[in-house]
């Protein structure tokens, strides 16, 4: 893809849809955040063992829904009959762990841009960065609604990262890290990225000029704390991260 020469995300981004107050990447999670007047989201994508890409956090079903084990391990039909929202609340039990297709729609309906953090299972690197970065392209290349923005991949993978350049070299790609490692100019170059998504606990203001000078692009992740989030912009963090939907509104950081 070309250079990013402008930014075009909103400051703020609603982490896994509705941060805290929803349970995380569910559609009420996606409907929580722009009830909130949020306009993006980031949720995170794996593959299911019959390659259906589908949204969860984690490895393994345990901790945000009622059902158990390896995610890898089950086909999405199974999947998808689990309850994805009562771990966090009663009024959340008809939630599900939608497809991205869902979650596209969704994010279309509410007027939200994505940030798809492609999350492998491990040892699905490869496979999972191409497929959700074809599926990504292919969901989003439908006629978008005046101003709509690109959707933005991410993962911490490297190899799912090459995996969705190449299958999708047109989707905008951003690098995560937690620490910003010593190599990152090498590393975003290598992988063709606009942006480093980094823990904002590891960013000083050194730092952010010197990956600015770059002409990268900054998003800081998970800041819920107001004063945290407007001192990373004040630094020239472009995007925040937030579980606090609330707290750090839409424009708290305009
Ligand atoms: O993209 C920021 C953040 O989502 C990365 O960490 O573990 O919440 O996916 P995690
Ligand atoms: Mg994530």
């Amino acid at each position: 893809m070309q250079p990013m020469k402008t930014w075009p995300y909103p400051r703020v981004v609603a982490h896994r849809g509705g941060g805290t107050l929803a349970p995380e990447n569910t559609l009420a999670g996606l409907c929580v955040g722009a009830a909130f007047g949020h306009t993006m989201a980031e949720f995170d994508v794996k593959l299911s063992a019959d390659d259906i890409t589908f949204l969860l956090h984690d490895d393994t079903l345990d901790r945000t829904s009622n059902g158990q084990g390896a995610a890898a391990q089950l086909r999405y039909r199974q999947i998808a009959a689990f309850d994805a929202g009562s771990w966090l609340d009663a009024r959340f039990e008809d939630e599900h762990m939608p497809t991205l297709a869902e979650a596209a729609q969704c994010c279309r309906e509410e007027g939200l841009a994505a940030n798809v953090e492609i999350k492998p299972c491990p040892g699905r690197d490869a496979q999972t960065g191409r497929l959700v970065a074809a599926e990504t392209a292919r969901l989003w290349a439908k006629p978008m609604a005046a101003g709509a923005l690109p959707p933005l991949l991410s993962s911490f993978s490297v190899e799912a990262l090459i995996a969705a350049r190449e299958a999708a070299p047109d989707v905008p790609r951003g690098l995560l890290v937690e620490r910003v490692p010593d190599d990152w100019r090498e590393q975003t170059a290598a992988l063709g990225c606009v942006s480093l998504h980094a823990s904002y606990r590891h960013l000083d203001e050194a730092l952010v000029a010197r990956i600015k000078e770059a002409g990268l692009f900054i998003l800081a992740y998970t800041v819920n704390d107001l004063d945290a989030a407007q001192r990373l912009v004040r630094w020239g963090v472009d995007t925040v991260c937030t579980d606090r939907i609330d707290l750090i509104g839409p424009h708290a950081l305009d």
